[in-house]
């Protein structure tokens, strides 16, 4: 068990409570991990701030302006506000989000998925899978580079194991050591989640990449073993060079195996930079599906939200379904985000090659998304992360002690070569 829950049992022994926590309540605590340390440096980073997983400006979240604009009054009816949105989430947003997969990924085109169901953020979406397809013992195969996220839902929460493969090999996804872990699980059922763009990396497959993935899933599927792939879209579009594969790997295997069975979690919250109004989106796929196991699947996954959060965000569906349909500025401010970020990765792109001899630290290889992230190697992250937060009031996230990431998303063009810069000399002071 965590030594934090561990902590916090011992303190809640001392009380009625104690008497009452469950197995996953006794399991249960709160990690040190990115929301923590996000916590830690809004306190302390006076300088730059690289923790948080938002795109922002001079301070602010960019955000769509049609939707700000919305914040007035006698834009919408109480009913659009106040009522409780249809169980499985208001029906245009839910048509208009399949129909934005299907611009996105056009090889879906034609193909039988379920039409998207709102929930709770993305976080949630995955949650739900947790809760309707692993049992207390299963396995969860996941790159060793992951968001910290899914140990609390899958570790924690419903009392999992994690077996990971090396993310990176000779600096391409490692579709070997993938396929080789997924084949190393015992029984005839296998459970991944793959993240791309990745978080912490900021990392997507090449095309070429992304076709040795498919192709080492399908050998998976060809041994007989029938395989849960869940796809965490989370900041999907955010792409910077030429040869990235654009669809979402949902696409490239809705259909491609009996055995392989596809979902698909996404978000406006991160798509459309609406991080706070808790929207996410859950759907499903495989080859041999007809709408009658979709339905089912459909009504399973209603259950599961209805007996969890009940009910999605109302005002925030309403909100996106306007910007949708009658905003004027949506696609120019989501450009506008979109180019911000590709100059911020160029900008750090050419910052952290300066120091590509150092031995200090080693860059994992990144494309697309929010973030990059260094391997920290034989020295430890954590110690790094807290000497930038003392000495040079800059905020970063340390990931299980051998990885710090920048979120550049959140820090300012004209200050990033500094902030590489910086994270360079300390680790300099500290390690040389
Ligand atoms: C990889 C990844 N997946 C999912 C999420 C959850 O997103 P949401 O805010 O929609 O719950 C995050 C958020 O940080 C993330 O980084």
């Amino acid at each position: 068990m965590n030594e934090l829950a561990k902590g916090l049992n011992e303190v809640l022994d001392t009380s009625i409570a104690g008497a009452f926590l469950s197995q996953v309540g006794r399991r249960m605590y709160f990690p040190k991990g990115i929301v923590a340390q996000s916590d830690e440096a809004k306190q302390k980073a006076d300088r730059y701030n690289a923790t948080v997983g938002l795109a922002t400006s001079k301070g602010q979240p960019m955000h769509l302006v049609d939707i700000m604009d919305f914040y007035k009054d006698g834009v919408f009816k109480p009913s659009d506000i106040f009522n409780y949105a249809p169980g499985g989430g208001d029906k245009t947003l839910r048509a208009i989000w399949k129909e934005e997969i299907l611009r996105k990924n056009p090889s879906l085109m034609g193909t039988l998925f379920s039409q998207p169901l709102v929930t709770a953020g993305l976080t949630h979406a995955i949650s739900l899978c947790a809760t309707l397809f692993f049992d207390e013992g299963d396995t969860l195969v996941l790159p060793d580079l992951f968001w910290d996220n899914y140990d609390l839902i899958f570790r924690e929460l419903r009392g999992c194991g994690i077996k990971t493969f090396r993310f990176f090999s000779e600096g391409r996804f490692n579709s070997t050591g993938m396929k080789d872990a997924l084949m190393s699980c015992e029984g005839d059922t296998v459970r991944i989640l793959l993240n791309f763009p990745n978080n912490p990396t900021g990392y997507t497959p090449s095309e070429n990449e992304m076709n040795e993935l498919v192709s080492a899933l399908v050998a998976v599927a060809d041994s007989g073993k029938k395989i849960l792939v869940i796809c965490d879209d989370a900041y999907y579009g955010l792409f910077f060079e030429e040869d990235i594969a654009k669809e979402s790997l949902f696409a490239r295997i809705a259909h491609i195996h009996d055995n392989i069975f596809a979902v698909k979690g996404d978000a406006a919250t991160k798509e459309d930079m609406v991080w706070g109004f808790r929207i996410g989106f859950i759907s499903y796929a495989s080859k041999g599906f007809n709408e009658e196991h979709i339905d089912a699947l459909v009504k399973k996954t209603l259950g599961a939200i209805r007996c969890t959060v009940s009910n999605c965000d109302r005002p925030g569906q309403s909100m996106l379904v306007k910007a949708y349909t009658d905003g004027k500025n949506v696609e120019k401010d989501k450009a506008a985000t979109s180019r911000e970020m590709e100059m911020r990765y160029r900008t750090i792109r050419k910052a952290v090659k300066k120091w590509e001899s150092s031995s200090l630290l080693r860059a994992y290889p990144f494309n697309s998304g929010y973030f990059m992230a260094f391997d920290t190697a034989e020295h430890s992250a954590e110690e790094l992360r807290v000497y930038l937060l003392d000495k040079y009031g800059i905020g970063t996230i340390n990931i299980m002690d051998r990885t710090l990431r920048l979120a550049y998303c959140s820090v300012e063009n004209e200050n990033l070569e500094d902030l590489v810069d910086t994270i360079f000399k300390a680790a300099g002071e500290i390690w040389s």
